[in-house]
């Protein structure tokens, strides 16, 4: 298990040894994830501030037009991205975003090329990861999808590469496409159009550890930017005043508070993989008498509350069974709009214009 200083580093760390610039022999100089100048607007994502409202409404006005296909209850599938390669790069674990960016590429004609930098590539006789990356994108590639435990890596990456960079889910900094298929299944849930101001007047709960997760960031910058009001909750050191005070929201002092009147609870696992060695949290069965999300504390939802849940969740921790598999819970719905986004995401990223993306796949919407 690293320890949260490690994974919390940027890409320039000590610790990562084959990813520095200098390493790789490409002089890379600073690439934080606070120097993302490099990226090229209107194709790569790499956090949510590299979209403006009126790009986040059309995204997820596209997304929304392109859910039939998504769920499979629609079109089976489009030729939109015919042609188009992307390029799947996920270094660290996911079911859920891997798996989604793919069947959404497949669904709009693109094909989809996995890659490893282990020990079954060229790795094993030296090469650099980067040398890797600027071969494969001597091939072609029109996007490439990237999950690592780096903060900030894929913004560096739109510096190195052609190919146009979305961000996966980067250490414990962002991700964007979460938070906007999240937006998306809030807004389905109150039937709001996607337009600005959208979430005015709805209460939004992210509880649970909003330090160690790119979740609960991304969907902060997102969901304020769309009006929400936002509060989160969460033990001590996993939900901090000084990351209430970033991003100028509420820190409620427990669960309760924070869930009183909230229209939506997004509940967030511990991520135990980027905690200290030194942070001492409670076992699940205490944590969740104190933070978790039981039937009981629904009641404390406002009319209509909805459950969000990225996954993977950790049942009878942050979440009860009941809560999970019950009638306020979107959880699947999620995954679902999820596959939407991505298409929207993907086609954004190859460049093919989101009214013609609809357009192609049939969507009325
Ligand atoms: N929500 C999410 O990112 O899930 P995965 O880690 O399974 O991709």
């Amino acid at each position: 298990m690293r320890a949260a200083s490690d994974s919390a580093a940027s890409v320039t760390g000590q610790q990562d040894p084959g990813v520095e610039g200098d390493r790789d022999g490409h002089g890379s100089g600073d690439v934080s994830a606070g120097s993302l100048g490099a990226r090229r607007p209107g194709r790569d994502l790499c956090e949510i501030a590299d979209l403006d409202l009126a790009e986040t409404c059309a995204l997820l006005s596209a997304a929304r037009a392109l859910i039939p296909l998504a769920a499979g209850d629609g079109p089976r599938r489009s030729d939109c991205l015919a042609g188009a390669q992307v390029l799947s790069l996920f270094a660290e674990p996911s079911t859920r975003t891997r798996l989604s960016f793919e069947v959404a590429a497949r669904r709009l004609g693109a094909q989809v090329v996995d890659f490893q930098h282990d020990a079954a590539s060229s790795a094993a006789k030296g090469e650099t990861e980067l040398d890797a990356l600027r071969n494969l994108d001597a091939m072609g590639f029109d996007a490439i999808v990237v999950r690592d435990r780096r903060d900030g890596y894929p913004g560096w990456l739109c510096s190195q590469l052609r190919a146009r960079v979305i961000n996966a889910g980067d250490g414990a900094h962002e991700h964007p496409t979460q938070a906007l298929l999240d937006a998306l299944t809030i807004l389905e849930a109150f039937d709001r159009e996607p337009v600005p101001g959208a979430m005015t007047g709805l209460r939004v709960a992210i509880c649970g550890d909003l330090r160690h997760g790119r979740v609960g960031r991304s969907n902060l910058r997102l969901l304020r930017t769309l009006g929400a009001e936002l509060v989160i909750a969460g033990p001590g050191e996993l939900a901090p005043a000084t990351l209430a005070a970033e991003f100028e929201v509420e820190l409620a002092p427990n669960l309760d508070a924070a869930l009183e009147g909230a229209h939506v609870a997004m509940m967030l696992r511990i991520q135990r993989e980027r905690l200290p060695a030194s942070l001492q949290l409670p076992d699940d069965a205490s944590y969740h008498s104190a933070w978790g999300l039981s039937e009981r504390r629904l009641e404390r939802l406002a009319r209509g509350g909805v459950v969000l849940h990225p996954g993977p969740m950790n049942r009878g921790v942050e979440i009860a069974d009941a809560v999970a598999d019950g009638p306020r819970s979107r959880v699947l719905r999620q995954v679902t709009l999820g596959g939407a986004v991505r298409m929207a995401v993907l086609a954004r990223a190859c460049g093919v214009p989101l009214v013609q993306t609809i357009a192609d796949t049939g969507a009325t919407r």
